[in-house]
């Protein structure tokens, strides 16, 4: 783990190319240090100067001669070297390098960076950037950036690979009350990167919530790692950009941030407990949420409100974000029926109706919070002439604080009339929002956070040591030594057999006397396929045929299908003909593997066979660190779960038998990084036991 105390709460500061002249980065860092009301120590740098802003000058950071915890860089990139050369000598402990120049701009900055980082490397420095916008720290406090504000104090960390929108979010943050404990410019990441930071801010006491913008991540097991790390203790929000092919084009040209795919991103934020935030609104919205809010035990959300129309709004965001409406108890119906006009609803969503003065928000609230079902309320108000609207808004913050254990926010719609209610919710920790749908999403963002912590905290790898790994080692080297990289259908069914995923019986013949003596081997019916490492669709050339139950079956086969893929594929290497068990049908599935240049191997389950493309219906999850119920939860979240489960009076199938099958193809692609692609396709899914029919495995 890295260290980065001294960093965050630093006894002493350098700015090298600190400077006297307004407008210019070196005076802005200097100015801004000094404003924070840093009470450590501050050497500013500069060969011409004796002092400034009211600090000792010195030439060179040399000439300092006492500890210097951490130097910050506004010269430019040309005298970057000499610089980080001297603070190696000075025996300096962070660099926070302002400076652009670097990777960002091509070749040459790439190779500057990678000298930088081997200057500080030699003497143990750590650098944070370059091509940043700095580092804040409002508990130390600290302002070493070139913001025009320092940020509120408060308790969200924000970390971001864009320094422009640090100081956009940071102006804004003004308006919304939003407090920081950090705000982090990680910049090119040339050393540092945001698992670093992850792991550093979740360690701090100030923090209650790890907010992220990223274009990209560095060390896909290095980030999971910090995030799972970090997440029982604080939620890890993300919103990660460069998503669609044109975002990712954008985002390399940005930092030089190279962008993996978007599944690949949600398959590692969930395994990793981090919230994927879909937009900044929401990532912010969710980080206030969390400073000021309890994570709800459960799903079960309570409206109340006193207009009907945006009680069905907020409803419909419950149901359709994937919360529920709680179902009172007999015991709350019975206080509401008494105490509520019979006007009023009193079934979620809880309608006190137009008439309502604020004492029925207090009934509704006051009653519904107490009920076991409930674990989350949003509070809708519209402003009718006869409601007191502060009255009403004060009623709801003391529900909430007689319930520390149940989230509340609000929407109370509309502008100047509602205004005053606003800010005196939003000064006493209720979130709030124009319209109800934004407060649900951040309900439904602490469910969320609630539910990925206890994954987290229960998920450990699924692991099988019934495996034979030097067997399909052996297959493996055989395959490579023979020039190829696809495996053979007999072969990759073998290094399934060796893995313990059921695969159809299949072995290889080179003629046809060797077919019948496998078809008879194997026993009738069989299916055979023509085995070359060219032919990647064997139907098209005639080279399958199926259900073939006699032994002059099986000869006239094998003549037919190695006559028409030689005519069909002349160069084709052809190894003879795999004779294969016919298998029943069952439900075609698919089990898949792809790698993220990122992350890793991804496996993929999901609806196979001929229709794979067109139904697009797979989920995804990482094999690194692939859990028991990770498995069983990709399962459900496929349509083709509807089909295990019995579809239409048809037997369920055998789903621990699938569960365990995608659990030994993780595993094999786990142990062999080697393993470039797989596919099982079809797996034949029976009432009891499956059946892999067609493996495909490539090698790197
Ligand atoms: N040691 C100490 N001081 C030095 C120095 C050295 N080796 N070399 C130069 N200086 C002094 C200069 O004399 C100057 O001081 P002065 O104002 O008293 O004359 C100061 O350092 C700055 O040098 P200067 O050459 O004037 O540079 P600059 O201020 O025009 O630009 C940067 C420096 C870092 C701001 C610029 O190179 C840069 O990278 N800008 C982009 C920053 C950015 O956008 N970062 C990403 C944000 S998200």
């Amino acid at each position: 783990m890295s260290d980065l105390r001294s960093l965050l709460h630093p006894k002493s500061i350098a700015v090298i190319g600190a400077s006297k002249t307004p407008g210019k980065i070196g005076n802005a860092v200097i100015e801004n240090i000094k404003a924070s009301g840093y009470t450590g120590e501050v050497y500013p740098i500069n060969p011409k100067e004796t002092e400034i802003a009211g600090y000792k000058a010195y030439p060179n950071i040399k000439d300092v001669g006492k500890p210097i915890d951490v130097a910050v860089f506004c010269v430019p990139a040309a005298a970057s070297l000499a610089v980080a050369e001297d603070c190696g000598q000075a025996g300096v402990k962070h660099l926070i390098v302002i400076t652009a120049g670097f990777k960002e701009i091509g070749p040459e900055g790439k190779k500057l960076e990678e000298d930088l980082v081997k200057i500080a490397r030699k003497y143990g420095m750590r650098i944070t950037g370059p091509n940043n916008l700095g580092v804040m720290d409002t508990h130390t406090p600290m302002n070493a950036t070139f913001a025009k504000d320092f940020a509120l104090k408060g308790n969200i960390a924000f970390i971001s690979q864009s320094g422009a929108l640090c100081v956009a979010i940071l102006d804004w943050s003004f308006q919304r009350g939003l407090g920081f404990s950090q705000f982090i410019s990680i910049g090119n990441k040339a050393d540092l990167n945001e698992a670093d930071f992850i792991e550093a801010v979740a360690e701090d006491p100030n923090t209650k919530v790890i907010c992220l913008y990223l274009e990209d991540v560095v060390n896909g097991d290095r980030f999971i790692e910090a995030c799972r790390k970090a997440t029982p203790k604080v939620p890890v929000i993300v919103f990660k950009s460069g998503i669609t092919a044109a975002g990712a084009k954008a985002a390399s040209s940005h930092t030089g941030a190279l962008a993996g795919s978007n599944t690949a991103y949600d398959a590692a934020f969930r395994h990793a407990g981090v919230i994927r935030a879909k937009t900044m609104t929401e990532l912010f919205d969710l980080a206030d949420a969390f400073t000021k809010q309890p994570v709800p035990r459960g799903k079960n959300v309570v409206v109340v409100t006193n207009s009907g129309g945006p009680g069905i709004v907020a409803s419909d965001a419950v149901e359709t974000l994937g919360l529920t409406m709680a179902r009172f108890t007999e015991e709350t119906l019975k206080e509401l029926r008494e105490k509520l006009p019979p006007t009023a609803n009193i079934h979620n969503p809880v309608d006190v109706v137009g008439d309502a003065h604020a004492d029925r928000y207090k009934i509704a609230l006051d009653t519904t919070l107490k009920d076991p079902n409930v674990d989350a309320a949003v509070v809708l108000l519209s402003p009718t002439a006869v409601l007191d609207i502060e009255e009403a808004a004060r009623i709801t913050i003391e529900a909430a604080k007689a319930h520390p254990d149940k989230a509340v926010v609000a929407a109370f719609m509309g502008g100047a009339k509602v205004d005053a209610g606003v800010k005196l919710l939003q000064a006493n920790g209720i979130p709030t929002y124009t319209f109800p749908e934004p407060a649900v999403a951040t309900l439904r963002g602490m469910v969320e956070y609630g539910k990925l912590r206890s994954e987290v905290a229960a998920s450990t790898e699924w692991t099988f040591d019934d495996v034979d790994k030097a067997g399909v080692k052996a297959i493996f080297d055989k395959v490579r030594a023979d020039g190829r990289d696809l495996l053979l259908g007999p072969e990759a069914a073998q290094v399934a057999e060796l893995y313990k995923i059921p695969a159809a019986p299949s072995k290889l013949a080179t003629d046809a006397d060797a077919a019948v003596a496998a078809a008879e081997a194997i026993g009738y019916p069989v299916v055979m396929k023509i085995a070359s490492p060219d032919i990647m669709h064997k139907t098209d050339v005639g080279g399958v045929k199926v259900n073939l139950n006699t032994k002059e079956e099986v000869v006239e086969a094998f003549g037919a299908i190695m006559e028409s893929c030689k005519k069909a594929e002349p160069n084709a290497r052809i190894y003879g003909v795999e004779v294969q068990k016919m298998m029943p049908k069952g439900d075609e599935l698919i089990i898949g593997m792809t790698k993220d240049p990122t992350f890793g191997p991804m496996i993929a389950f999901g609806s196979g066979g001929i229709l794979v493309n067109l139904l697009q219906d797979a989920s995804f999850r990482l094999a690194k660190g692939l859990s028991k119920s990770e498995v069983e939860q990709m399962i459900t979240e496929t349509k083709a779960y509807t089909l295990l489960k019995g579809f239409r009076g048809a037997p369920p199938d055998d789903i621990p038998a699938l569960v365990e099958a995608i659990g030994r193809v993780a595993q094999l692609c786990r142990d062999f990084d080697e393993i470039a692609e797989l596919d099982v396709n079809p797996v034949f899914a029976y009432p009891k036991g499956l059946s892999a029919l067609d493996v495909k495995i490539k090698l790197k």
